[in-house]
């Protein structure tokens, strides 16, 4: 009789397991959004990041293309945040406004899906920013 429990048992359990294959890992923080980075990119961020995450002197605007997809989602995750989570002292207050406004119209996304995307899209290791490439430096 114990033995055909534990064979039960454990058949339940594998069910239960494979049952799970498809579920977001954490179940409190799935969200479904609405748009894909690249939406979002294209039709919200670019036109103050650039066509190629370069940025924009004009709008002083940072260039996006200048770090890698683990740094990227630090810094999205705090113009998201409104720099009140784990990482302090964030000097985006004018991209936490803009990004209220942002999410507020739809252009929602996971800060790492839109890390990834920007990487895969746009990185280039040793990018000229936009400030740097507009006055040469001359000593
Ligand atoms: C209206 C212009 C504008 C739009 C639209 C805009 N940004 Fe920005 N963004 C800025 C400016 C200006 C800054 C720099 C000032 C600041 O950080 O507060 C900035 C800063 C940032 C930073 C911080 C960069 C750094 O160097 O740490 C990130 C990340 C960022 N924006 C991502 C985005 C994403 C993603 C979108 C689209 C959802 C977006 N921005 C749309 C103007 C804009």
């Amino acid at each position: 009789m114990r033995k055909k429990n534990m064979i039960i048992l454990s058949a339940v359990a594998l069910f239960a397991l494979s049952g799970c294959g498809d579920a977001p890992e954490s179940s409190s923080e799935a969200k479904v959004y609405s748009k894909t980075p690249t939406e979002v990119y294209q039709q919200s961020c670019k036109k103050c990041h650039g066509d190629n995450g370069e940025g924009n002197v004009k709008k002083k605007s940072p260039a996006l293309n200048d770090r890698q997809a683990e740094e990227l989602e630090l810094d999205l995750y705090d113009v998201k945040n409104g720099g009140l989570n784990q990482s302090s002292g964030t000097e985006h207050d004018v991209m936490e406004h803009n990004m209220q406004k942002l999410l507020a119209k739809g252009y929602d996304y996971d800060p790492k899906a839109m890390a990834i995307y920007l990487e895969k899209s746009f990185y280039k290791m040793d990018a000229p920013k936009a400030a740097e490439t507009a006055t040469p430096a001359t000593h």
